[in-house]
């Protein structure tokens, strides 16, 4: 994901050579002639560095910076001033300008001062978003849950309970999003192992080899391709806690290795002679009923009693009908404030709706359905028009195809078949014949959006989080979600020269 660089200058036959330059040196490079023209690419694709002009036909180079600053984009400036007018290249510093060279300049040196300004960059943006990413945590185990309702009140009476005995093993039951992961988050971070690390796998992701390794890690020469010692997660969680997310679909032999690491507080690495010790805490979900995968054979019986020292069963939304109102304008709150609107709330209509529908995907799917109806509402309310909880009927292109598999497959292809949103086609959206579950259609449409807000953006991130008016956070979220790395797409746009 090369940087993206704005070169400013009236100067055509200047602008050009470094463009030329800057090229070379394997940016995406894009150059503007006017203060005018300049302000709007910036607001278009927000560059990673603008070298900017101060001597500019109509705005000048002064104004083009407060036009950034007040747009609050976060490209970095660097002033080019002609030599003698150094002064007012001070000023343009003064309102955030972050560097200046005077013309004329030796190339090298400009190469050196845009490396650095990009590394910089770089390191502030990974420790913004560490602290980002912990304040989300704490804020998730501070006061993010919401839900007031009589099933709730009884969670989060066990969950404080249970976080001060900082030992007991927890197993969190409960449908697709209710709620799991969540609870298990707020049991680590009110329990006395807050500063510790609170780590998680999902086990039915991985194949059984995997798993086991990446539980308990090995010794070299364990298996080919052992080069060197690796610690499993029961170790790097050690003093912390260990959240193991759908273990109802764990591997029976992985089921065996577990029970003895509840037992005994001990393991050995793969392919290890030596016991190693630890002491953390073990959180497990499921969405399974574990104790009919029990009677089933699926599970073992004595890992399922190890496991349930403390269960939590979180209700789905359906039976805690109080939560809903109130965990919608929760999200409704939270949503319009990211993208800088003024909703009031939902009309009765949409109230009622929400209350009569049974929420199969549970809060996960509330959450997606108010961002969507924030996105859709252009009013001050939200009605039933912008919630689309059993229509098939939303405002994006999904072609209709034969199998779900091909559709899935939609979101990697060409326009004419994939999920686009065009402001001069009306769009709509096509049920396959043999029908599909909401849900899935939802998550399809979010991934083609989430890929090509990335493809827009040639990858950054940070610029693709703002053109879909979400954090980053959340946009990274959606990246792991559905697997997709900025890379990939950078790859594939580049094959295809576009
Ligand atoms: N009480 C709540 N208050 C606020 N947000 C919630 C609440 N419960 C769940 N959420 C949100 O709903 C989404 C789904 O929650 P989570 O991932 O914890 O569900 P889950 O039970 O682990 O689902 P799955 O079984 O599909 O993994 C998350 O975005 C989470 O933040
Ligand atoms: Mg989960």
């Amino acid at each position: 994901m090369s940087p993206v660089i704005l070169v400013v200058d009236d100067k055509e036959s200047f602008r050009l050579n470094l463009e030329r330059y800057l090229k070379q040196l394997e940016y995406e490079v894009v150059g503007a002639g006017t203060g005018e023209d300049a302000v709007e690419i910036a607001k278009k694709i927000v560059p990673d560095v603008i070298l900017l002009d101060l001597v500019l036909p109509g705005m000048n180079g002064i104004e083009v910076l407060k036009q950034i600053k007040d747009n609050h984009l976060d490209s970095q400036v660097i002033i080019m001033t002609a030599h003698g007018s150094v002064r007012s290249a001070v000023q343009a510093t003064k309102i955030g300008a972050v560097d200046y060279l005077e013309k004329p300049f030796d190339l090298d040196k400009l190469k050196i001062t845009i490396q650095q300004l990009l590394e910089k960059e770089k390191l502030r943006r990974e420790v913004e978003y560490l602290r980002e990413e912990k304040r989300g945590k704490i804020k998730i185990g501070m006061d993010y849950v919401v839900g007031r309702s009589k099933n709730m009140e009884y969670v989060y009476d066990i969950v404080a309970k249970v976080a001060r005995s900082d030992t007991t093993t927890v197993l969190i039951q409960g449908e697709s999003g209710t709620g799991k992961e969540l609870i298990a988050n707020l049991v680590h971070y009110q329990s006395p192992r807050a500063e510790q690390a609170f780590l998680e796998i999902n086990c039915a992701a991985i194949p059984e080899n995997l798993l086991e390794s990446e539980l308990f890690g090995y010794e070299p020469g364990a298996f080919t391709g052992a080069k060197r010692r690796k610690l499993g997660l029961l170790e790097l969680a050690d003093g912390g806690t260990l959240f193991l997310d759908e273990i109802g679909d764990m591997h029976p032999n992985v089921q065996v290795k577990l029970l003895r690491v509840l037992e005994t507080r001990k393991f050995k690495r793969v392919g290890g002679t030596k016991d190693v010790y630890v002491n953390l805490r073990i959180i497990a979900a499921t969405n399974r009923d574990l104790k009919e995968a029990v009677r089933l054979n699926e599970f073992r019986e004595d890992l399922y009693y190890r496991l349930n020292v403390m269960p939590i069963q979180l209700p789905p939304l359906r039976d805690r009908k109080e939560d809903i109102l109130l965990v919608a304008r929760a999200f409704l709150d939270e949503r319009s404030k990211a993208v800088g609107r003024t909703i009031r709330g939902f009309t009765e209509a949409a109230k009622k709706v929400m209350l009569e529908y049974n929420w199969p995907g549970n809060i996960r799917e509330l959450k997606n359905v108010i961002e969507r109806a924030v996105i859709l509402c252009s009013g001050s309310e939200i009605g039933p028009e912008h919630l689309f909880l059993d229509t098939a009927t939303i405002p994006i292109e999904i072609e209709s195809h034969p199998s779900t598999d091909t559709i899935l497959a939609l979101s990697e292809e060409t326009e004419s078949t994939g999920i686009y949103l065009d402001e001069n086609t009306p769009v709509h959206v096509r049920l396959p014949e043999k029908g599909m579950p909401f849900n899935e259609m939802m998550e399809i449409a979010e991934r083609a959006i989430v890929e090509q807000a990335l493809a827009l953006t040639h990858g950054n991130q940070v610029r693709a989080a703002k053109l879909v008016g979400v954090s980053r956070q959340s946009f990274r979220y959606r990246m792991n979600k559905f697997g997709i790395r900025s890379q990939d797409i950078m790859d594939s746009d580049e094959n295809d020269d576009v």
